[in-house]
């Protein structure tokens, strides 16, 4: 929002998007491979969720590159945020409780 009002939201925007697209690609490879290897009994909806956020969030990213940013895709991405935020809060940290478990 700082950035739009320089008039410089267009490009800053793009590139936050697209970073969290890079850091949600590494984060979630990174994650998956331990919920395999533990036989994590979380892993297909892990995983489900996993893939289904990729996909909206993609989504989000084309809609602002095609667009430009808009209050409903800034909103989008927002959400984006808050989400991957609470998924690794709630969720990876029972992944964690459990390959510690798992690996004593
Ligand atoms: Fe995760």
């Amino acid at each position: 929002m700082e950035e739009c009002e320089k008039g410089k939201g267009r490009d800053s925007i793009i590139q936050t998007a697209r970073f969290l697209v890079d850091y949600v690609a590494k984060h979630f490879a990174d994650e998956e491979k331990p919920q395999i290897s533990s036989k994590y009994p979380g892993y297909t909806a892990h995983k489900a969720f996993h893939e289904n956020y990729k996909k909206s969030l993609a989504q989000t990213v084309k809609e602002i590159e095609n667009d430009g940013p808009t209050i409903a895709s800034l909103g989008k991405l927002n959400a984006a945020v808050a989400t991957i935020v609470s998924h690794i809060r709630r969720e990876d940290k029972n992944l964690a409780t459990h390959v510690k478990k798992v690996n004593g």
